[in-house]
């Protein structure tokens, strides 16, 4: 590997100075015969009029079961898509009703028509302890994407109570997210708490050495992550094409791989940040490289110092990824973001998914705990079946971003600020 810098001893910090200790769970909450919104982020592909991927809608089952098992009337308050503030019916949430009908059978579940007003108000009024409403899309109104507390209160008028279980949408500061919390008591949902406790334990309070693992095709959409991690972690694992404008950075010469040579300045400024923090960055020693990427085209394994001109780098090399092995065997906390290496084209998925079996045996074994993230990251995880063995996988792809880059989330920042007001 390439050694920018030998690892010391760090200080820990704080995600955006928040105190999670203020942010309380609905578990021990009597919520019998209460009105209970529970945000949640229904933001699920849409084809034919039918839900195609259901994973956001069971990951807050537990939550809206628990509930509604416990006498309350659960009123589901989400977005979908970006209809900006005007009614569309392709982005109806009428089919994710559907869906969450399927998924509890037991259960009452009735579609609202409307979010707020009088249609809101006769479907709300009809439901007993027990049942779930699933109200029509919040971004049909203009107030929620505008935080506007006016809106807020109408929904807030519906309920007794406030739950966010919308982890994913935490980075958003909408109406229905953050100004809702000012006119109702509020509580994390099961899903947002186990979201919040592991990112929070993985970010801010690691058992040490840390690795992040941060892959992805661009440095410059991840520049704020790149910059805060090197201040918290004791190694960063740089992947995927950001990983060559790194190499530029170092003077190597990469051939026709992608990279963005405007960025090269920054690239140097993160390694510049490590050394200081005493972070060491690594970056393959060998790679694999091809003409092309698309499927069977061919390939060779070779030292990182000598990518032929026409070659592009599409995955990190066997020894490189053996070098990452190794490192693991000392690491105690993994934090990882991003492929390695170009996934979704066989054969340039090997390198994530080999160090992802190993992170999955490591961590299964109880040497390791491993918090992953982001829809590739989950996407590879899940193709190397080793999802399952991660300690926790993300739902969140922006807002896990956004806490990596050292960002006060809205939704957790609403939260915490309820739990300080309600605080003795
Ligand atoms: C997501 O899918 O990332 C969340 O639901 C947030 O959606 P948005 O990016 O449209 O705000
Ligand atoms: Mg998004």
């Amino acid at each position: 590997m390439n050694e920018v810098s030998s690892p010391v001893a760090l200080g820990k910090g704080s995600a955006g100075g928040l105190d999670l200790s203020r942010v309380r769970s609905i578990d021990g909450v009597d919520v019998h015969g209460k009105r209970v919104l529970v945000r949640v982020d229904f933001n699920v592909p849409i084809e034919g009029g039918a839900v195609a991927d259901a994973s956001r809608i069971t990951r807050v089952l537990p939550t809206i079961a628990k509930l509604a098992r416990e006498g309350a009337k659960v009123i589901v308050l989400s977005h979908l898509g970006r209809p900006k503030g005007v009614v569309s019916p392709e982005t109806s949430l009428r089919p994710v009703a559907q869906k969450m009908k399927e998924l509890m059978p037991g259960t009452t579940v009735r579609f609202v028509g409307d979010c707020i007003g009088e249609e809101a108000k006769r479907g709300l009024g009809a439901l007993n302890p027990g049942d779930v409403a699933v109200l029509e899309n919040l971004r049909f109104y203009p107030g929620e994407e505008k935080n506007d507390p006016g809106f807020a209160k109408k929904l807030a008028a519906h309920g007794d109570l406030y739950v966010d279980d919308a982890f994913s949408s935490a980075h958003r500061a909408h109406a229905s997210i953050e100004a809702i919390a000012d006119f109702l008591p509020a509580y994390a949902g099961l899903l947002m708490m186990a979201e919040i406790t592991a990112l929070g334990e993985a970010l801010e309070n690691p058992e040490r050495p840390v690795m992040a693992i941060v892959g992805g095709a661009k440095v410059s959409t991840k520049i704020e992550v790149l910059t805060n991690l090197v201040t918290r972690m004791d190694v960063l694992v740089v992947g995927g094409g950001m990983a060559n404008t790194f190499l530029l950075a170092q003077g190597v010469k990469i051939g026709a791989s992608f990279s963005e040579p405007d960025f090269v300045a920054t690239a140097k400024d993160i390694i510049a940040r490590a050394q200081q923090a005493g972070c060491e960055i690594v970056l393959p020693s060998d790679v694999v490289v091809a003409k092309a990427l698309k499927e069977g085209v061919d390939w060779q394994v070779c030292p990182v110092r000598k990518v032929p001109a026409d070659g592009m780098i599409l995955d990190f090399g066997p020894e490189s990824v053996a070098d990452m092995k190794q490192r693991l065997a000392s690491v105690r906390t993994v934090l990882w973001n991003g492929p390695l290496g170009a996934f979704e084209t066989a054969p340039f998925g090997e390198a994530t998914f080999a160090l992802a079996r190993e992170v999955a045996r490591l961590t299964k074994e109880g040497k390791l705990v491993s918090v992953a993230g982001g829809g590739d990251t989950v996407r590879a995880l899940n193709e190397a079946h080793v999802a399952e063995d991660f300690s926790y996988v993300s739902t969140a792809g922006g807002a896990f971003l956004e806490w990596l880059g050292g960002h006060e989330l809205p939704a957790v920042r609403a939260l915490a600020r309820s739990g300080a007001h309600a605080a003795p």
